[in-house]
């Protein structure tokens, strides 16, 4: 794969799981700096320890809640600032599930409204601010869904429909910026074995052996198998590639 040498990323949900593997992976692949963030700054530590142990990129961590614009827009300016460019993102941060009373007739306005907050405008909140700096030609821009935005899923219809909504919102952007060279992808994983999906198990909302039976591969998906997909839509390897749905681990057609 091609490299990413003197390349600058930021990362949201760097903490953990799939975040925290991209940021691994972005150095591995030879990226000069990257900005990690997430609201849990003592995971983002270890984090820091892994992408150290991986490689020789400059790393700077900031505490950043992606449902709040003014703390994106701020991290997105520093940045910049810092490193002097920004070549890509991967908006990764995401949750999944209340407390469990999730079906539509009883879901609670609290646990809708935060669920909507974090996963699609926290997307949103991010591109806006990324956009205007990123390379043209060159920028690259990944938003990870879920393959719960392609179907719902009964008593996750929070979590389904800010997934469906990072879908229209990349699909709508990468048509607005190709033009200018930027490409702007959606990842949908399936079942990843990640803190996300362990608490939605611990609460009822899923369960990871009929999960996995009902993928096409039979078994849940490793953190790092989504982060080799993400990161090749940095490379110049997928320059013909925008707008598009990557499945990671896909279901079987209904
Ligand atoms: N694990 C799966 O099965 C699965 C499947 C499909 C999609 N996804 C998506 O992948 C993404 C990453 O999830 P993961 O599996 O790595 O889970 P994870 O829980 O390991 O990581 C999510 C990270 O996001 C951070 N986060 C939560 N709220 C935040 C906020 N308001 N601002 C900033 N950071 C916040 C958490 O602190 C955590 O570090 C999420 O968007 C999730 O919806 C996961």
């Amino acid at each position: 794969m091609s490299s990413l040498e003197g390349r600058v990323y930021t990362v949201t949900g760097a903490a953990s799981g799939i975040g925290q593997a991209v940021a691994v992976r972005l150095v591995e692949l030879g990226a000069a700096g990257l900005a990690l963030s997430d609201v849990n700054m003592g995971n983002l530590e270890k984090t820091k320890a892994l992408c150290d142990s991986a490689g020789k990129a400059k790393i700077v961590l900031s505490r950043v809640d992606v449902s709040d614009p003014a703390q994106v827009e701020k991290w997105v300016d520093d940045t910049v600032r810092e490193f002097g460019r920004l070549d890509g993102a991967a908006n990764v941060a995401g949750i999944a599930g209340g407390d469990g009373e999730t079906t539509c007739a009883t879901i609670k306005q609290e646990d809708w409204d935060k669920m909507l907050a974090v996963n699609l405008n926290g997307v949103m909140f991010c591109m806006r601010a990324q956009l205007p700096h990123l390379p043209r030609p060159g920028g690259s821009i990944v938003n990870v869904s879920s393959t719960s935005g392609l179907r719902g899923l009964p008593h996750n219809a929070a979590y389904a429909t800010s997934k469906f909504g990072v879908v229209g919102l990349t699909e709508s952007a990468a048509g607005e910026f190709g033009r200018q060279g930027i490409r702007i992808n959606a990842l949908l994983p399936g079942p990843i074995d990640t803190p996300i999906f362990r608490d939605g198990e611990a609460k009822g909302l899923f369960n990871s052996e009929i999960t996995s039976a009902a993928t096409c591969l039979g078994r849940m998906g490793q953190p790092h198998e989504v982060a080799k997909v993400l990161c090749f839509m940095m490379t110049d390897d997928s320059s013909y590639v925008t707008g598009g749905m990557f499945c990671v681990l896909c279901l079987p057609p209904p």
